[in-house]
């Protein structure tokens, strides 16, 4: 299959190219600079220079490809103001790559995330959350799982709340980054709240599983780590920075308070049984280890 990806350069999508080049798929990746450029034809894609912003581009592309996967985001958590543009401009570029693969039954595999249900680990049955800071994201996710019905395979990988790699990435890595910059590796609350974890490698083999087989309007766990408690990750964090593990104010993390501050423990059961996913990377605790002062 030729495959149009948005966001191939990132942590999570470097990680996908390598897995759909590996089977024998091609790939022409978005990117919006020279260096990002660079990178997509290194991996041994093709670019297409453009970003999000560029729905002619982005349409174009889509056009082109025998399937999309998309996971581009500003991840611009710095205010409320910058959330909501990264969302809306997310919204228009996954919208017009659906409309471009309308009528197709081509594989459109966007990125979600995992819901939160209180008392329980969330399944793929239940609804995404869409309201709160990130509740535009969930919204335009469902849009695209209803273009089921007007001919697009439109699938959502939902991602635990840190996809890692060597240490880095998700909300685990913002604890990181924080803990640098602060010099108190912390967390809110009493940090007995659970995240829900995957690395990297793993999540990219069900994206690629998703684009070859993923039914009409269904949605995925790229869960590993079902819940690790944020005092267990901030202790590790603390542990390699060398810096005090302490509970700090809801907000220290931004807009993302309230989320961070969530119990949201979450199961792929369903996942690896429907699409016979097998996480085999180290878990978050163990990869953190990787962390260097
Ligand atoms: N990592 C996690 O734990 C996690 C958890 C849940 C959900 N997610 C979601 O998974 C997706 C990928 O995450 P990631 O961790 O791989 O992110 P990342 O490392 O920050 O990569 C972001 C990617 O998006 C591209 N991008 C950003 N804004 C763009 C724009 N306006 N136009 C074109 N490309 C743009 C970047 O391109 P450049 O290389 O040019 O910057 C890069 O390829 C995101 O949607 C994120 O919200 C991640």
């Amino acid at each position: 299959m030729h495959v149009l990806i948005t966001g191939g350069t990132g942590l999570i999508g470097t990680a996908v190219v390598a897995e759909l080049l590996g089977h024998g798929h091609t790939v022409t990746g978005l990117a919006r600079s020279d260096a990002s450029a660079r990178a997509v034809e290194a991996a041994g894609g093709t670019a297409l220079r453009g970003s999000l912003a560029d729905l002619d581009v982005v349409r174009g592309g889509a056009d082109r490809a025998d399937g999309v996967v998309h996971l581009a985001f500003a991840n611009d958590f710095s205010s409320p103001e910058a959330l909501a543009q990264a969302v809306a401009e997310e919204t228009a570029a996954l919208t017009t790559m659906g409309e471009a693969l309308a009528g197709s039954d081509r594989p459109l595999v966007t990125v979600s995330g995992t819901p939160w249900v209180p008392g329980r680990l969330s399944t793929e049955a239940d609804p995404l959350p869409t309201d709160g800071p990130v509740g535009g994201r969930g919204r335009t996710v469902n849009a695209i799982l209803e273009l089921a019905s007007r001919g697009v395979r439109s699938s959502a990988v939902r991602l635990p709340r840190t996809v890692h790699n060597q240490g880095n990435g998700g909300f685990a890595g913002l604890l990181t980054t924080i803990a640098r910059q602060t010099g108190v590796s912390g967390y809110p609350g009493d940090g007995t709240q659970r995240w829900p974890a995957v690395h990297a490698l793993d999540a990219a083999v069900l994206f690629r599983l998703a684009l070859e087989s993923a039914p009409a309007g269904s949605a995925w766990h790229a869960v590993d780590d079902e819940g690790d408690s944020v005092r267990d990750i901030a202790t590790v964090i603390g542990r390699r920075l060398g810096l005090p593990v302490e509970s700090v104010p809801a907000e220290t993390f931004g807009p993302l308070g309230p989320i961070f501050a969530t119990d949201q423990p979450s199961s792929s059961a369903a996942t690896r049984a429907g699409l016979g996913w097998e996480p085999t990377h180290p878990r978050l605790l163990t990869d953190l280890e990787n962390l260097e002062p």
